[in-house]
């Protein structure tokens, strides 16, 4: 070898061992068995009064400069039908548990007022009831998923709730909604019988509530060829013990069971970390816990699995997100924080997950729809921003109604402080026609992944992605730079005979279709 080319040779050789090692992951996706359907409801959203989610958010009112359709923004109608919002739960959440459906009809100007005592200890003048919550969804396209007072209401008031929705018939009831100018009975597919009743919707054991859950839900109706889903409060993260009882005591009376599980990025409660400003230390936290979805799923279902082996009974995961401390100088009652490349991150994490559980997970919402918690859109007067996690959604919604891939996922740890979590998640899924659909979330910060994703048969055409990432862990969209963290095209992926090759950006959702 002359010199020249010696020299050459030593350098790449250096190059070779100064680069860090390529990190790989290999995905196999199988057909057969195939899994479960993946249901649209699993894609749901969350809308409390809470601080700005209800008020400003969605609801101007009729005689707002801001452009609405009888009182509802007009630019939020376009984006959430842009997201095909599925489901929408109303109306909390904690405020479920004080809301006095009654309040909020009839003429605006003769509704009575309320203290919002959990958010803020606001004035809520009940202009946003339930016609205006079952407008919402028929301008968006969304089903009803109302919510029903246990902790401070009677069975009478929730059992003419029902009525007063959902009876075509010549009942008191429904002529009082005719009355307030609905001919017609609205269809409420889903009714949650309380909210948290551990906590806020009336601190109760498990045993007491199971038997009101059991009382109240049996007066719980179908009227008019309506059919509702029942759904009990369910647990408070990795409280097995309410599972155990709720399905011992309760589980023929009803159709599904709740469960919240939030992803606080310190762990601590008290000093939760900020939506925006933070290091790998908290990127990594987050995504950590945001792992922890799946044990907590795992072990819910097992204990159901022992009690509804057929899994009659969904698991509805009513409440999840990333939940940060407030943006500084905003009412710490009212939740508002802002949404970075990291929330996008734990939306695909926890959709992947819910996918691989599409067994027993047949609804999730997360909190919340707008301005609130782990947002699909901040607005602020007459402006309105998508944040990244409402992109994340509207790329993974390719899994809405399709039917769940088995897959198997060897991946590289991503290590951070000496602590480890998987640096590569997935889920599969084949849609109605065909179409194979996978999303990837690469949650090594500073590492490209090489994947290779076997497939069970060479595609019939090519292979097409969308990826969401950055420069930046923290990047967000404001209201000055709104474009900041957008999709692109991803032309990272390849095919070749049955074997798609990708090379997988840092910090990154990607989501590819084939054909
Ligand atoms: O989403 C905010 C609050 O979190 C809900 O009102 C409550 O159910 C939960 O504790």
């Amino acid at each position: 070898m002359n010199k020249k080319l010696q020299l050459a040779a030593l350098a790449l050789s250096c190059t070779a061992l100064l680069a860090p090692a390529q990190a790989e992951t290999t995905i196999e996706i199988k057909t057969d068995p195939s899994g479960a359907k993946i249901e649209p409801a699993i894609f749901g959203q969350f809308a409390e009064h809470l601080g700005q989610c209800i008020y400003g958010g969605i609801w101007v009112g009729e005689d707002s400069s801001i452009p609405n359709t009888r009182g509802i923004r007009n630019d939020v109608i376009e984006a959430l039908k842009e997201l095909q919002v599925p489901v929408i739960r109303w109306p909390g959440g904690c405020f479920a548990d004080e809301y006095h459906w009654k309040n909020g009809i009839g003429p605006q100007e003769s509704r009575p007022k309320m203290i919002n005592t959990n958010w803020g200890g606001v004035v809520e003048d009940n202009s946003f009831g339930t016609h205006e919550f079952l407008d919402l969804c028929e301008l968006v396209g969304a089903e009803p998923y109302i919510c029903g007072n246990v902790g401070s209401g009677s069975v009478q008031e929730m059992a003419e709730w029902v009525e007063y929705m959902t009876s075509n018939e010549d009942s008191p009831m429904a002529n009082l909604r005719r009355q307030n100018g609905r001919d017609q009975a609205w269809k409420i597919p889903y009714f949650g019988v309380g909210n948290e009743s551990w906590g806020c919707g009336g601190s109760m054991r498990p045993e007491y509530y199971a038997d009101l859950y059991r009382r109240f839900s049996t007066f719980v109706k179908n009227y008019s060829g309506n059919s509702v889903y029942k759904i009990a409060s369910g647990s408070n993260a990795d409280d097995y013990n309410w599972t155990e009882v709720l399905m011992e005591r309760a589980r023929w009376q009803m159709n599904g069971l709740s469960l919240h599980y939030y992803t606080i990025p310190t762990g601590d409660w008290g000093k939760k970390g900020s939506a925006t400003d933070f290091g790998e230390d908290q990127w990594f936290s987050t995504l950590q816990r945001t792992l922890y979805m799946d044990e907590v799923i795992t072990d819910h279902s097992q204990i159901m699995d022992e009690y509804d082996p057929e899994k009659r009974v969904g698991l509805m995961i009513d409440e999840w997100g990333i939940w940060t401390d407030v943006e500084p100088g905003t009412n710490p009652g009212f939740l508002y924080q802002q949404n970075s490349l990291r929330d996008a991150l734990v939306a695909g994490i926890n959709i992947n997950i819910f996918i691989a559980h599409a067994d027993r997970v047949k609804m999730t919402n997360i909190a919340q729809m707008i301005n609130v918690l782990q947002t699909m859109l901040l607005t602020k007067d007459d402006q309105m921003v998508k944040t990244p996690t409402f992109y994340a959604f509207k790329m993974l919604n390719v899994h809405q109604g399709a039917t769940e891939l088995n897959i198997e996922v060897d991946t590289d740890d991503y290590s951070f402080n000496g602590e480890s979590i998987p640096a590569v998640t997935a889920a599969a899924s084949r849609n109605v026609q065909g179409q194979i659909n996978i999303s990837l979330c690469n949650l090594n910060p500073n590492e490209a992944q090489d994947v290779t994703i076997s497939l069970p048969q060479t595609p019939a055409g090519n292979i097409r992605g969308t990826i969401l990432t950055s420069d930046e862990i923290t990047a967000h969209n404001t209201f000055e730079n709104p474009d900041k963290v957008k999709p692109e095209v991803f032309n990272g992926a390849s095919v070749q005979g049955n074997t798609v090759t990708v090379k997988l950006p840092a910090k990154s959702l990607v989501v590819l279709s084939l054909p």
